[in-house]
């Protein structure tokens, strides 16, 4: 009988109006779902306090449901342990405070929202209560503290059975993520609007809740004539949006962030946001909500595409074993999710046309600060420059907080103008703590800080009471941001992150280099950390700086590895061809270089084998007939694949007079005088190496005097472990090479290369390190499981 009647009035409702208008005053109910967890605990119920404290004289009465899976009498203690624990704003007295406090907790309970039904009760829970106080409604909040998968159930659930009836508003309040890209974005969009209108839906980014985020459009309207003439591309140097963070991701997180990573996490959302309100159109009224979300739209429209190029990723150094705990997987697992990014954006609009605007935002970092610059062009030369002002940077800056300054401001550098800023909300600064902010002492600047720092959550839980949307994410809006990532983060699927240490160890190699358009890490760095089995202490992290011991690198996957070595080849041999006619090529023996064999037999049909010479770096003193023999397995897996004239190929004379590497027999003296009338200068084109395990390169085995073999070109050696003889070039020889590519590919190798990128030059314990070609260039060609192992 009773539901029969809350069915009349739900079916009346059903055409409910919705406010942007001043709040009608009546009856708000207040209901967090997931009321009981971590982000109701920690924010939204402070904030829902304080909306009720400072409306509760302004013609409104509320009251709030804490909702959540479990039954009432397991989660209502624990609710009311949360609500106990809210403070007051700092201008309410201690005396009206207890007052307030009181009264929000009797007008608070629990309520199991599981099913359909409970939604149904709770309704008619409300509509007994409006009747028996005969109160007018003013509107439902429903705010959404839960995975988001759950969202269009809810959704369905709430327009099932909870829409206030006779023209009282709806809301209903989303946390990210909203979606992982642009088609799960759109999907969950739509399954939501079935259920809820499009200005019923409030999508949170706290981040427009921050005081300083939210002053950005105010400042630059306050301000604008002293932005107008320089708040374009002839001024501005560069605009940087960042966001560091000091801690990690683990502790329960990973599940998530393993699926999202730093730009799904922040850029696309926060970074994304900041940077729309400081490039939008201004609107003609700020206070207008539409105007403003229609201008935001317009810059995702002028951005140009974002491609890896625009892009550098980043992963701390533990953050794979903290995924293997975490999320149970196999030992040797590798995520390449990253935690720090740097993108590159463009606007292709006349206003914009060529301002880089860098977006950063990274997990263990040295510090935590975030902030918004724009660093102005400055053209003044001064002469005597100690302190002088007009050679300073000039920059704005929002500074969000934390950092060297430790509250939020706004601060413009006295080289700029001082600035406007209405209204009694925000304080000059006028005592300047001794630190330095982007470059510039806090004295250099004008410093503008809120009066009373407020809490980003409190903030926009006060706007969704008042209705205003310009400080929440439209579903357009959402849709073009993941338009503008989706193909970046497509990108990037499998581009491998650099380690970074973490903390003040990162030093310089995050630092990126702008370029056109186009970004890239300054340094080349590769970093090895000695320690990914067990130990991982931060200090026992070795950076290299540069390259790979001071040699040029290439690093990927084995198989990009292989075709890029493979394409190198070849282009040295077109160019040595051009240049004389011939290409001199020397190939080690072992398994590493098989692949390369194959990709080259397979898929390099032009490459100018008729001109090309193949010489062995090394070979077993076994016949050449037989498997062992680095000749053997050369002619298998290369030659007899290819057109190469059968006297371009010059094995190594192990076996002469019936006998294998006999020194008398002069099979080495043999080699190098081929090799000194054949190859101008002794100086082949191209030697391709290995390293063993022991650090030996070529048939070069530690323990052996480094000039052992004088200016010899061809010597016999001998390996410690093994019972074979070798012959193989000398040092000499090899370093005469214009070009040397050094192979390491295999997660066995990773130790190997630790350790190599740690060790001076020691060619008696490391013969590879005395690999250095004295005319040439040295490549090292590192897979990514020899490198981070
Ligand atoms: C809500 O439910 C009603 C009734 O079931 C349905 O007609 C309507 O399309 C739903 N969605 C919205 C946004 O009202
Ligand atoms: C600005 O917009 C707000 C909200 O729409 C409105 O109340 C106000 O009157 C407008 N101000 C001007 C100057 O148009
Ligand atoms: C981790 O995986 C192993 C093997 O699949 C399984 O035996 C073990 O119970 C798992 N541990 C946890 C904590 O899930
Ligand atoms: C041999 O090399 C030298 C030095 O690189 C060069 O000047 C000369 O032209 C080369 N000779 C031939 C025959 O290619
Ligand atoms: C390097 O080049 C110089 C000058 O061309 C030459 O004298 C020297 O012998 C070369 N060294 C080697 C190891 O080839």
């Amino acid at each position: 009988m009773f539901a029969s009647v809350l069915l009349l009035l739900v079916a009346l409702c059903a055409h409910g109006g919705h406010g942007e208008e001043a709040p009608r005053p009546g009856h708000v109910s207040v209901v967090v779902v997931g009321g009981t967890g971590d982000l109701a605990k920690k924010y939204l119920w402070q904030g829902f306090f304080q909306l009720y404290a400072r409306q509760v004289s302004g013609g409104n009465t509320f009251s709030f449901y804490g909702g959540g899976l479990s039954p009432a009498e397991k989660a209502t203690p624990l609710l009311f342990e949360i609500l106990k624990a809210v403070s007051c704003p700092g201008d309410v007295s201690a005396e009206r405070c207890a007052l307030l406090r009181e009264q929000f907790l009797r007008l608070s309970q629990y309520r199991q929202l599981k099913t359909q039904e409970d939604y149904q009760s709770l309704a008619e829970h409300i509509q007994l209560q409006l009747q028996q106080e005969g109160m007018t409604e003013a509107g439902r909040l429903f705010y959404l503290s839960v995975p988001a998968f759950a969202y269009a159930d809810i959704g369905q659930k709430i327009n099932g059975s909870c829409r206030p009836a006779g023209g009282a508003w709806l809301r209903v309040v989303l946390e990210k993520p909203f979606g992982h890209d642009y088609r799960s974005a759109q999907v969950l969009a739509s399954e939501l609007r079935s259920s809820l209108k499009d200005e019923e839906m409030y999508r949170i980014d706290h981040y427009l809740g921050k005081q300083v985020v939210s002053k950005i459009l105010p400042f630059r309207t306050e301000n604008r004539k002293y932005l107008d003439p320089i708040w374009n591309r002839q001024h501005i140097e560069r605009i940087e949006i960042v966001l560091k963070e000091t801690l990690d991701v683990k502790g329960g997180r990973i599940p998530f962030y393993d699926q999202y990573g730093v730009i799904r996490d922040v850029l696309q959302n926060h970074l994304t946001e900041v940077m729309t309100l400081l490039t939008m159109k201004l609107p003609s009224n700020v206070s207008n909500s539409e105007e403003v979300l229609q201008n935001k739209l317009q810059v995702f429209s002028s951005l140009l595409p974002l491609g890896k190029n625009q892009a550098v990723t980043g992963q701390y150094q533990t953050y794979n074993s903290e995924v293997e705990q975490e999320l149970n997987t196999t030992k040797g697992h590798i995520s390449l999710t990253p935690t720090f990014a740097a993108v590159l954006a463009h606007i292709d609009e006349a206003q914009y046309e060529g301002v880089p605007i860098l977006l950063i935002s990274g997990k263990m970092l040295d510090e935590r600060v975030g902030y918004a610059r724009i660093l102005f062009k400055n053209d003044v030369f001064c002469l005597q420059n100690h302190n002088n002002v007009h050679c300073k940077p000039k920059q704005i800056v929002f500074y969000f907080g934390h950092g060297s300054l430790q509250y939020p401001a706004v601060l413009v550098s006295k080289n700029l103008f001082k600035p406007v800023m209405t209204g009694s909300e925000w304080k000059e600064v006028t005592e300047h703590k001794e630190v330095s902010v982007l470059g510039l002492p806090a004295s250099d600047y004008y410093v503008q800080t809120p009066a009373e720092e407020k809490e980003a959550y409190a903030e926009l839980i006060s706007h969704i009471f008042h209705g205003r949307k310009d400080s929440f994410i439209s579903t357009e809006n959402l849709l073009a941001s993941w338009g503008m990532w989706t193909p970046l983060l497509r990108s990037l699927t499998s581009a491998f992150p650099r380690i970074y240490p973490g903390g003040a160890e990162n030093g310089d190699m995050l630092d990126v280099r702008l370029k056109g358009n186009e970004i890239s890490y300054n340094s080349e760095v590769v970093i090895v950390s000695a320690d990914k089995m067990g130990d991982s202490s931060a200090s026992s992290f070795k950076v290299m700086q540069g390259k790979f011991r001071s040699a040029h690198m290439v690093s990927a996957w084995t198989e990009e590895l292989v075709e890029t070595l493979a394409a190198d080849m070849q282009e040295a041999a077109e160019a040595a061809i051009g240049e004389g006619g011939v290409f001199h090529l020397a190939l080690s023996g072992g398994s590493t270089p098989l692949a390369l064999f194959y990709r080259l037999a397979l898929h390099h049909f032009s490459f100018p084998w008729r001109s090309t010479h193949v010489w062995m770096v090394d070979e077993r003193c076994v016949p050449l007939t037989e498997p062992e023999s680095n000749f053997y397995s050369l002619h298998e897996s290369l030659l007899k694949h290819v057109r190469i004239p059968y006297y371009n190929i010059h094995p190594m004379p192990v076996q002469l007079n019936q006998r294998l590497c006999v020194e008398d027999d002069g099979g080495a003296l043999l080699y190098e005088k081929d090799l000194s009338q054949l190859v101008n200068g002794s100086s082949f084109h191209f030697v391709l190496l290995g390293v063993g395990y022991d650090g030996h390169t070529a048939s070069l085995f530690p323990g052996a005097k480094a000039d052992q073999h004088g200016q010899s070109l061809v010597a016999l050696t001998e390996s410690p472990s093994k019972p074979h003889q070798r012959m193989s070039l000398t040092f000499n020889a090899i370093n005469r090479a214009r070009k040397v590519a050094l192979l390491v590919m295999g997660k066995g190798k990773h130790e190997l290369v630790t350790q190599l990128s740690r060790v001076k030059d020691m060619p008696e314990k490391y013969p590879v390190t005395g690999v250095k070609p004295a005319n040439g260039s040295l490549v090292w060609y590192i897979d990514y499981d020899a490198l981070i192992g």
